[in-house]
């Protein structure tokens, strides 16, 4: 074994030895929550499809005309001559339903992140950021070389006091509207009330909130196609001279491939759906509260509820105990959220029935909550 193969076999073995090793599973979803892995059929309460717009026939009939039309991909980056006619509808689309002047679609959220926040902040720049941000915002923060300060979870006067001791020359501050693994809401308002009184930035990341809950003003709001949208991509809205600065400077806007024309296709339609229908963002709501009632838990705020259970290997257990009633709900473990904190992290959908949650519901009451 040569000394790299060593070095990552020794590493392997550490997150086995405490049920933090992740490995691949071959998932075929088939619409309507349904999907086999491993050769089971199981119901997914897992998938951030929170509209079932992934599977769509309409959605994936723009996908599949855009691409004849078009091409499979966008032959460059942006701003060489991969900015096809469908991006300035898609980019309109999202400033309209933001209520901002402008946005700039990036080729994913994660390249989103990673690229809006070295863009606006650098050194001598300070960031404020929630301490139970995504993954993306800390590497964003980390490429911009501004100083970070995390403040406690939703914690308003933390944020104030924060704000109020720092001499930084220009203040970001950044939240989630919607927590990815906890599945509760940044008091959005009281956040911009603060910024606004302190003359500090606010940026939302609104991955889980497009198509879910109202938009909420920030002076950038971030987000992904990934999720209700149900394809992929992310974007940043906000006035049109920050998107052209960002656009100069953001790296992960300006050196990499544009997204593929079907891709961009997908979105406006599923945008247009969305605003459409908005019984699918209703009963997606309506599917997570049912659940959270049926659970007697704290009612869901979002379509996304955590149950902590604690250890990684027992957040592990509790879901294959799940899977063998036929539900695949992910255990979450660190350092995806705080050590001690593993969860099974629950999703729900448009395209989930009554029925399924209540069963569901039962196995977890049994898996978790039975008596001893
Ligand atoms: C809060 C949050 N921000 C950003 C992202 C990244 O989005 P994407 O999947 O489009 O890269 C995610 C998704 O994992 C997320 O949950």
């Amino acid at each position: 074994m040569n000394g790299l193969d060593a070095f990552a076999a020794a590493k392997l073995r550490q997150l086995e030895q405490n049920a933090l090793r992740r490995d691949l599973a071959e998932c075929e979803r088939s619409g309507q929550g349904g999907l086999t892995r491993g050769g089971k059929q199981l119901i997914s309460f897992s998938c951030n499809d929170y509209l079932g717009l992934s599977t769509h026939p309409a959605i994936i009939e723009a996908a599949v005309a855009a691409t004849e039309r078009y091409g499979v991909g966008a032959g460059a980056s942006r701003l060489v001559t991969g900015n096809h006619p469908l991006y300035p509808i898609l980019e309109a689309r999202l400033a309209r339903m933001k209520g901002t002047a402008a946005c700039a679609v990036f080729g994913s959220g994660y390249l989103a992140n990673i690229g809006v926040i070295p863009a606006i902040v650098g050194a001598g720049d300070e960031i404020f950021a929630d301490e139970l941000s995504h993954s993306c915002i800390w590497a964003g923060a980390q490429l911009s070389a501004a100083k970070l300060s995390v403040f406690r979870h939703n914690d308003v006067d933390d944020l104030a006091q924060r704000l109020a001791a720092s001499a930084a020359r220009h203040r970001l501050v950044i939240t989630e509207t919607v927590f990815s693994m906890d599945g509760d809401c940044a008091p959005i308002q009281a956040i911009r009330q603060i910024c606004d009184q302190s003359g500090a930035w606010l940026m939302t990341d609104d991955a889980h909130g497009l198509g879910v809950l109202p938009a909420q003003k920030a002076d950038l709001q971030m987000g992904t196609l990934s999720k209700a949208v149900g394809g992929y991509g992310g974007y940043v809205c906000a006035s049109a001279d920050v998107i052209a600065l960002v656009r100069n400077r953001a790296r992960s806007f300006v050196y990499t491939t544009g997204l593929p024309p079907g891709t961009v296709a997908a979105a406006i339609a599923a945008l247009d759906f969305i605003a459409a229908n908005p019984q699918y963002t209703e009963k997606a709501m309506e599917n997570a509260r049912f659940f959270t009632n049926a659970l007697d838990l704290p009612e869901a705020q979002s379509t996304i509820v955590p149950v902590i259970i604690g250890a990684a290997d027992a957040a592990l257990r509790a879901s294959a105990r799940l899977a063998e009633d036929g539900f695949l709900v992910a255990a979450i473990r660190p350092p995806t959220v705080p050590a001690g904190t593993a969860r099974l992290r629950f999703t729900f959908s448009a395209t989930h029935d009554k029925a399924s949650i209540t069963r569901l519901a039962e196995s977890v009451r049994a898996a978790l909550w039975a008596p001893a």
